[in-house]
């Protein structure tokens, strides 16, 4: 067994290094490639309940004049949601028959909805798993905190019950209690947790004072807040961490491991550094680990998680007072 393996979300990983959805995940291509590169896991680009649900839903709406019989809108809001679920699910039965890391499907939902039926249909295809990236924006006024909780708290178990996949699920630091709600989802036995989604932030182009797409890359220094989180929380989970959202480098890797996450997830960095990058943390892991005496990850994963520590306030607030007397 190589000395980088782990288990993540009850799958064996023979490195923590795994490739978030995206575009370069969209493709069999590009699958391979990550697996070539030395990935341990892929995450598949996510499916969309929009694909799933509302795209069949838009569809009758245009060819509404042509449907002259109710069971014609039912033939074509099938062979819409089928276009997409086929073609989704192709991807996935030849990635898992094609290349031999674990190959993780994902869904991007907002709420309960058709979709759900189908994530059973990627253990029917041999898919390792499934990661559900929940992205709800809180921003109607009129919706309590609690309201959207719910909602979280429906699909979650639901989506327990419609599968015996592990389930990891992708999400947000935007709770007032994140330690509440986490324990609540691991009280549901899921089993891993990718901190954190990344949200879509438009831009405005002020020539022509419209919105402009953004794609959203992270920087070198966002892993903090994952870091942070990750400490506070895996020793206290049965549910795996993944920590993702500016893991750039193998220096980011190792701290993520020392607080406790199970595997981390990578996208920008392969996107702007290329595949290579995925050989050069794993280097500096093995390096790292050599010159300390690990001969595997247990030897020193969580040592530096909040629940380990003599003083597991540094995770919290102490830390801040001190970085706010710096001298400059
Ligand atoms: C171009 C692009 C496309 C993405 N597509 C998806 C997607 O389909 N589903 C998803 O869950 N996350 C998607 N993400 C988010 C990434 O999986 C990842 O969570 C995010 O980029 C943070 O990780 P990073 O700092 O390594 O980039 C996408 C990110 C980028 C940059």
């Amino acid at each position: 067994m190589e000395k980088s393996a782990t288990t993540y979300m009850g799958l064996k990983l023979k490195n923590p290094i795994i490739v978030g959805s995206c575009p370069l995940t969209s493709t069999l291509d590009g699958l391979k490639r990550c697996e070539d590169a030395g990935a341990g896991a892929v995450v598949v680009k996510s499916i969309f309940e929009e694909q799933i649900d509302s795209q069949s839903a838009q569809m009758i709406k245009q060819s509404r004049e042509f449907i002259a019989h109710a069971d014609g809108a039912d033939f074509i809001e099938e062979s819409s949601r089928n276009f997409y679920i086929d073609n989704y699910l192709s991807l996935i039965e030849k990635a898992t028959a094609e290349i031999d890391i674990p190959v993780i499907a994902s869904v991007n939902c907002r709420s309960l909805g058709g979709w759900i039926d189908y994530v059973d249909r990627f253990s029917a295809i041999g898919a390792d798993g499934v990661e559900i990236n929940q992205y709800i924006l809180p921003s109607n006024m009129k919706v309590p905190s609690s309201e959207i909780e719910s909602e979280y708290i429906e699909v979650v178990s639901s989506l327990r019950e419609k599968t015996s996949l592990p389930i990891s699920l992708k999400i947000g630091p935007h709770f007032s209690s994140l330690a509440y709600m986490i324990k609540k989802f691991d009280e549901m036995n899921i089993n891993g947790y990718v901190l954190f989604n990344r949200f879509y932030q438009p831009d405005i182009d002020i020539k022509k004072m419209e919105l402009k797409p953004k794609v959203n890359f992270s920087n070198e220094q966002d892993y903090g807040q994952a870091l942070q989180w990750t400490a506070l929380l895996s020793a206290y989970l049965n549910g795996d961490i993944c920590a993702s959202n500016g893991v750039h480098n193998g220096e980011a890797l190792i701290k993520l491991l020392l607080s406790g996450a199970k595997a981390v997830q990578v996208v920008t960095a392969v996107i702007k550094q290329g595949l290579p990058v995925i050989g050069q943390m794993q280097k500096t892991l093995d390096d790292w680990m050599d010159k300390n005496n690990y001969s595997s990850l247990v030897d020193f994963r969580g040592t530096l998680a909040h629940k380990r520590l003599d003083e597991p306030a540094v995770w919290e607030r102490s830390q801040y007072m001190k970085s706010l007397n710096v001298e400059f």
